[in-house]
């Protein structure tokens, strides 16, 4: 079979160097894209008077011919057609004769891969911000399930102060939701049109780019045909905001294989996203977790594989800019299996509240309180941190805990100590007394829910 760039060559290539310069394995995925951005590109070069209606016509037809037998899988696509752009005009030219090979006037693969990636990557922004926003449902109703639910809250995984678990939960809310601000504002840099910049000077047919760019629903095109298709900002902006993503999935992950263990309790995954041992018949194993915690290695790793492509490359494009894609379609798979198991995961997920209570009630992240109360009674913050800190060591002794000190035993610290220290130490008075905006208290918690179930209303 002859290559579509086969005259100026006297000989084969290479079988190896076929196989290896090859990207339709994979870029086969963006077939649906190719041929969007074809049909747009046709239409434009009737409307130009480039192209006779008759002929674009009868293009037209033959990429939605071309499009049905791809989505039917009755194509086989070649190595030796080397991508997906040549494999499918190659189809089309088979399918409609020498008329298809007009196609391709006016335009480069330089400036069609980079399109197509656009439209590809415009449709999975959509896709994500979506998935989020249900991960974002899942949380909040759990929350809502959860306002009276103590738990301790850490700092360097050590017991800190209590807090409400709907406020742990509503934490990644606030995280999410920032996720979907980046994807959001990166869209307006992933609608934008490359077309038209030909392999990278432009071209000399008078074509109408922003015609194309409204056919194809994009705000704008290129502003240079260099950076057009040297571009792949985009791409690593996805592959950025995809990595934020997994980190903050990757620390949820981490928190629900801690809480599920024996030694905290405080959660029970749903069977349905746990697995057991060949081995050990005990075993229930938290592996959704797990693996979304592993798999945020190689989102990162294609983060830092793309960087790595692009770094001193110069304009415009080089084949190693074919290294684009696989790195950007795994993350994309990574991401929606991660995703959408999420969710699911969150809204069946079992919370132990009387062994979070029970955590709460052995320990003492209520000692920020009474140094508090002290502070109240006159005594200098830091004499009320070194009182409450020699209390508590007096507790840890005694193996005692600060409820069950005596005020006998609170005065023998300070005499500032009376008996509304009890009431000041209940869970519940510590966690309502931090009613500030954004705090854990139950009021702005619940607020803070209400607000976050207004945005999910707007998406
Ligand atoms: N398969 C190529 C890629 O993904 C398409 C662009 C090829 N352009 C070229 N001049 N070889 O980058």
């Amino acid at each position: 079979m002859s290559k579509l760039w086969g005259g100026r060559f006297t000989k084969k290539t290479d079988q190896l160097v076929e196989e290896y310069t090859a990207s339709i394995m994979f870029d086969k995925e963006l077939a649906e894209e190719d041929i969007q951005g074809s049909l747009a590109h046709v239409t434009m070069l009737g409307k130009q008077g480039i192209l006779p209606a008759d002929d674009v016509d009868t293009i037209k037809e033959g990429l939605l011919k071309v499009l049905q037998k791809i989505r039917r899988g009755e194509i086989e696509f070649s190595v030796s057609d080397e991508d997906i752009h040549m494999n499918i005009e190659k189809t089309l030219i088979d399918e409609i004769g020498p008329v298809g090979g007009k196609l391709h006037t006016g335009r480069s693969r330089n400036d069609q891969v980079a399109t197509d990636m656009h439209l590809y990557l415009r449709k999975r922004v959509v896709e994500f911000v979506d998935l989020l926003s249900k991960l974002q449902t899942a949380l909040v109703e759990q929350a809502k399930a959860n306002l009276d639910t103590i738990l301790p809250g850490y700092t360097h995984l050590q017991r800190a102060q209590p807090i409400l678990f709907a406020h742990h939960l509503m934490a990644y809310v606030s995280m999410f939701g920032r996720d979907m601000e980046r994807l959001q504002d990166s869209y307006k840099r992933i609608n934008m049109l490359p077309l038209g910049a030909g392999a990278l000077a432009g071209t000399t047919f008078p074509i109408d780019r922003h015609f194309v760019a409204s056919q194809l629903n994009f705000d704008r095109v290129y502003e240079n045909s260099l950076d057009a298709v040297s571009d792949r900002d985009f791409i690593l902006e996805f592959l950025s905001h995809a990595s934020i993503i997994m980190a903050h999935l990757s620390r949820l992950s981490e928190e629900l294989i801690l809480w599920s263990s024996t030694e905290f309790h405080f959660v029970e995954l749903d069977d349905a996203f746990c697995t057991g041992s060949s081995i050990m018949p005990q075993k229930k194993n938290p592996d959704v977790p797990e693996l979304v915690r592993g798999k945020t290695g190689r989102v990162y790793g294609n983060l830092i594989g793309l960087l790595t492509v692009l770094k001193s490359l110069p304009l415009a494009y080089n084949k190693d800019m074919q290294e684009d894609k696989e790195g950007m379609f795994d993350t994309v798979r990574t991401l929606q299996g991660a995703l959408q198991l999420f969710a699911p995961m969150i809204a069946t997920m079992k919370v132990n509240k009387d062994r979070m209570r029970q955590a709460v009630n052995q320990d003492f992240s209520n000692a920020t309180d009474i140094a508090d109360f002290l502070v109240g009674k006159g005594l200098p913050f830091r004499q009320a941190h070194e009182v409450i800190g020699k209390t508590v060591l007096y507790c840890i002794q005694q193996g005692k805990y600060l409820l069950d000190l005596s005020l006998d035993e609170f005065k023998q610290f300070s005499q500032l100590f009376d008996d509304r220290i009890y009431e000041v130490l209940q869970p519940e008075q510590v966690v309502n007394a931090r009613n500030v905006y954004g705090g854990t208290a139950r009021s702005q918690v619940a607020d803070a829910i209400a607000r976050a179930e207004q945005e999910l209303e707007k998406t």
